[in-house]
């Protein structure tokens, strides 16, 4: 039966490829886009289905209330899935004011604005980051009871964010779920974020900044994987509940890095050791037990996921080259310590 699906965040590098796979899998759905197009928002990724009956594009702030709840009011959402959030940890540090007004203000008032027309589902997708840092012993993992200590403003924001939609499912009844993924990889990832950073350096034979001693270690999953995931916790979630996502894929960061130069054929001398991230979390990796009783699996290895994504980035140079000409380029040059 037809659905209309509010996607926050459509024209970032998760909820981009969430549109895709959704408009895909589901031609019965309409699937409405609504993003500020902040710096990491773009709309080319979205050329290919722009013309299509059942997707439409809406430019707007989800931190605008009354825009917000008056465009709930008029379209009547059945379901929302929110992506929309300033994403990157880094930027966080140096500026964590935006984080809290979108991720957090921005996350109260699509709830405000759901519990007015009723919706059948709010997923909220958030993050591993919001349970802190993991020290090195393998055999620890988060899992869903893993106590909230969010260490980077973007996390805190995060953290909150999940507190408000699990306050508005006690207290109103509104029937959510929380998902949250490790870190994702894959088409249309952002090239100020690592995989896609170190993949576009190495191309033009640029430096790559490892922070401290690359021994962090981060648990990476396919943003493909991930969208299965949210798909089959909108449609199957028990609502109330949390469900961690990830697929047992962790790296040091510099074995990422590696594994990328190696695979492009370059040499490793293109590393370079950086001043580290302040507060830097040593480790996460996730606990997928709940989500895969729920019927989820991964598809992607990391050695296959990677391959692909590399192939991905040799292919649409044209994507990459415009974002980096932007903003970022402005953003690097004044944040980077290489
Ligand atoms: P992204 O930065 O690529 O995209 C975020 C999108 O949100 C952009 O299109 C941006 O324009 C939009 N946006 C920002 N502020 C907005 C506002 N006020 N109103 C409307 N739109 C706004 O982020 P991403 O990596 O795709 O992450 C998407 C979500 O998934 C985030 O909530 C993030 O916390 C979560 N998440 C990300 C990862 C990851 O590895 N990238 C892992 C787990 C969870
Ligand atoms: O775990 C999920 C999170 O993953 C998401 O919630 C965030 O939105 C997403 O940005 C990501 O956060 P990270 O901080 O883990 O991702 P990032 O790509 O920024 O960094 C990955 C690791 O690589 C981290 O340990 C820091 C390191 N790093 C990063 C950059 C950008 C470097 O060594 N050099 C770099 O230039």
């Amino acid at each position: 039966m037809g659905k209309k699906i509010l996607v926050t965040g459509g024209a970032g590098f998760i909820g981009g490829n969430f549109v895709h796979y959704m408009l895909g899998k589901y031609p019965q759905y309409d699937i409405y886009n609504l993003d500020l197009l902040t710096y990491a928002g773009d709309l080319i990724k979205h050329k290919h289905v722009e013309e299509k009956d059942n997707y439409q594009f809406i430019k707007a702030d989800i931190a605008d209330r009354k825009e917000i709840i008056s465009l709930f009011e008029k379209e009547q959402f059945d379901y929302v899935v929110h992506f929309a959030a300033e994403s990157h940890v880094d930027r966080s540090i140096t500026d964590p004011g935006v984080f809290i007004n979108t991720n957090v203000v921005g996350t109260q008032v699509l709830l405000d604005a759901a519990k007015s027309v009723q919706v059948t589902k709010f997923v909220h997708v958030s993050t591993d980051e919001v349970y802190g840092e993991l020290d090195f012993d393998p055999s620890t993992f988060f899992t869903e009871e893993t106590p909230l200590q969010p260490n980077s403003p973007y996390s805190a924001s995060k953290a909150s964010s999940d507190l408000l939609v699990r306050a508005y499912h006690e207290t109103y009844g509104l029937p959510v779920n929380i998902t949250r993924c490790s870190n994702n990889y894959g088409p249309y990832h952002f090239p100020e974020k690592l995989i896609p950073l170190t993949i576009s350096r190495v191309l033009k034979e640029q430096k790559v900044p490892v922070y401290g001693d690359g021994q962090n270690i981060r648990d990476w999953l396919h943003v493909e994987d991930h969208c299965a995931a949210i798909d089959l916790v909108l449609h199957e979630g028990v609502n109330g509940e949390v469900y961690n996502v990830g697929g047992h894929n962790e790296k040091t960061n510099l074995e990422v890095v590696k594994a990328i130069i190696n695979t492009l054929g370059k040499s490793e001398t293109l590393i370079e050791f950086v001043t580290d991230r302040l507060g830097h979390d040593k480790r996460y990796a996730i606990d997928p037990t709940k989500i895969e009783k729920l019927g989820w699996r991964p598809t992607y290895t990391f050695e296959s996921g990677i391959a692909q994504t590399i192939e991905w980035y040799l292919d649409h140079q044209d994507w990459w080259e415009q974002i980096l000409s932007g903003e970022y380029q402005k953003y690097f040059d004044t944040h980077s310590t290489l």
